[in-house]
């Protein structure tokens, strides 16, 4: 809390081990007294960030200090509400953590704040200081008292610290050394304390797990390569390996580690930049996961549920869209269902249904389009999400669960299919290359008798005239061929199952390079959901036709219903031409 005296036992550490530089603790003893100022440990601190200020930017004042068994990097937080988010910004850096309690103004709001918010970002080693017993007589029972209202928060938290340690930062006690003020304590001092914190173990024995951060191409002509970065966040990965990437389920080899030094890894592991060629090139992009085939997948789903903090001055509502950053993902997201509100600082729950500045919250999220995530104990890195509104960063949190959408089951069998599909000797970048257009469908919808099908013919006839390859598929064709077996689509069921057949279809055409149109009476947003699960999304363009939207669905290009054929043809190819679909012509 605000005022506890957090810098002031962090400097008092400082001079006490003697890891000032010379002559600091003189000098700033000697400002003060020059303007009449009472000395304090804590400016300590604010002289050593203006000094590393000057060559670096920090949010939050780092100190730098040794014990005889380590190094160690000291991220002094605020305690005043108000900056709570740097507080969380340097704890979500930080393995271990030192909660600050005045013992004579005892636990107050931000004690409970802190270490709820400590719980949720996964830091599990805490060490308590009961500071500033000289203000209390050194009273035994003071301090006993406090840890004993700190201990019950704790517990319902689930959250064990390592110990409580009284102390004075002013005085000096407790601090580097024991001392004699405090007879009855015979537990470690904060030095000791910190050094009896366990190193976290460098997670290279957990499964793989690398969010793709970039795509570049090589851009010398008749290189189809694709260098695949990120920084890796757990496991390792040889040169040879399969990755799989999700969402999709794609999966191709690692040919080799591209690096700017002389000599090439064969292998990467956790906390390493890593850039990568692939055997066979595959759509990848920004957000998604590259993990290894034969290890424990990452959940995949549009919905996830989570704990999470709001500071954000309007309250988090349903009723709003907000962006979810997790990994190198970015998504835009709505919460689905506010499970519960629990005031951080009583611990509480609440009955309220909105999320107000600095509550917690477990909520359901849902997304635009599925992506990959983890349980934050597997990769804390994949596990943990923010909030952003206005591109400023509002709130945070952790996965506590994946919650199945819609598409879950559909999504099982096209990672199977992934796994299992029978791959060409010629590449796909081959057929990109032969046919100069990238493999695309290109859906024509809206309401009935507005001229779909004459937009479908046009373009066909207009793509094939430039020399495209492509075709047109009615999804009448397939009703009555492929779907024979299946009922009408009055039926949901049915309709699901014929969806799947036709992007099935589809994904078998696109396979084989060719640009696919197809036209469907009035498709959703739902319906568009199931192709994406089966189809990369961005090799979908969704064209409507008609004045009147009567779906939901979210499409690319409108074609007013008083069209002419040669011209909605000539729209939906600049279209094309804009997407990268097709190259010339
Ligand atoms: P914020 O960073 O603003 O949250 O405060 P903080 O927790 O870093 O507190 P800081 O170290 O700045 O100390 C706040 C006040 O408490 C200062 O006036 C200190 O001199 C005083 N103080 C800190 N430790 C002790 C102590 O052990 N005994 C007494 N008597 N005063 C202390
Ligand atoms: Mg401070």
């Amino acid at each position: 809390h605000v005022d506890h005296g957090k810098s002031t036992v962090i400097g008092r550490m400082l001079a006490d081990t003697g890891s000032l530089p010379e002559g600091k603790l003189e000098q700033i003893r000697y400002e003060c007294e020059r303007n009449a100022k009472p000395f304090e440990y804590a400016f300590l601190i604010d002289a050593l960030k203006d000094e590393r200020a000057q060559s670096i930017t920090i949010d939050s004042a780092r100190v730098f200090f040794k014990s005889p068994r380590r190094h160690y990097i000291i991220i002094d937080a605020p305690g005043h509400i108000e900056f709570i988010k740097n507080m969380v910004t340097g704890a979500s850096r930080a393995e271990a953590a030192v909660l600050v309690i005045d013992a004579k103004e005892g636990v107050q709001e931000n004690s409970r704040r802190h270490g709820y918010l400590l719980w949720m970002l996964g830091i599990r080693q805490i060490v308590v200081v009961i500071n500033k017993m000289d203000l209390v007589d050194y009273d035994q029972a003071v301090f006993e008292a406090v840890q004993a209202e700190y201990a019950a928060f704790l517990e319902e938290i689930g959250v064990q610290p390592l110990c409580y340690i009284p102390v004075s930062g002013r005085e000096g006690d407790n601090i580097a050394a024991l001392n004699g003020r405090m007879a009855w304590y015979d537990g470690p001092t904060v030095l000791s304390a910190l050094d009896s914190f366990q190193k976290a173990p460098q997670p290279v024995e957990k499964p793989f797990r690398m969010p793709v951060q970039d795509v570049y191409k090589f851009t010398m002509t008749g290189d189809d390569r694709r260098i695949i970065a990120g920084t890796v966040q757990s496991g390792k990965l040889d040169a040879g390996d399969t990755v799989v990437f999700y969402p999709s389920g794609k999966r191709s080899t690692v040919k080799q580690f591209e690096t700017f030094a002389a000599l090439t890894p064969e292998r990467v592991s956790s906390g390493q930049a890593a850039s990568f060629t692939m055997g066979e090139q595959i759509y990848v992009k920004r957000g998604d996961l590259a993990c290894k085939e034969g290890e424990p997948r990452p959940f995949v789903s549009r919905k996830l549920r989570g704990s999470l903090f709001w500071l954000g001055k309007q309250p988090l509502t349903p009723r709003k869209e907000y962006i979810l950053k997790l990994g190198t993902n970015r998504v835009r997201a709505r919460i689905e269902t506010i499970h519960r509100v629990i005031d951080a600082a009583e611990l509480a729950n609440t009955d309220k249904d909105i999320i107000e500045h600095h509550d917690v919250a477990e909520v359901t999220f849902a997304f635009n389009h599925a992506i990959a995530f983890d349980d934050p104990a597997l990769c804390p890195d994949t596990g943990r999400f923010v909030l952003v509104d206005n591109y400023e960063i509002w709130g945070g949190g952790i996965v506590l669960d994946v919650v199945p959408d819609e598409e879950a089951a559909l999504r099982e069998g096209t990672f199977e299919r992934e796994q299992r599909w029978i791959r060409s000797a010629v590449q796909q970048s081959q057929r990109v290359e032969r046919f100069s257009q990238r493999p695309t469908l290109i859906l024509i919808t809206g309401k009935r008798h507005t001229g779909r099908k004459r937009v479908a013919s046009a373009l066909e006839a207009r793509l094939f005239g430039d020399g495209r390859t492509v075709y047109y598929l009615g999804v009448g064709s397939i009703m009555y061929g492929v779907s024979a077996d299946l009922k009408k689509r009055e039926f949901p069921n049915d309709w699901h199952e014929h969806l799947r057949r036709i992007a099935e279809l589809t994904h078998i055409l696109l396979d084989a390079g060719l640009i696919v149109i197809m036209t469907a009476v009035e498709l959703t947003q739902d319906d568009l959901k199931v192709l994406t699960t089966v189809l990369d999304s961005d090799r979908i363009e969704a064209i409507w036709v008609g004045d009147e939207m009567t779906t939901d669905l979210k499409y690319d290009l409108r074609i007013e219903s008083d069209f002419e054929e040669a011209s909605a043809a000539t729209r939906i190819k600049s279209l094309l031409q804009e997407h990268g679909v097709i190259f010339s012509g």
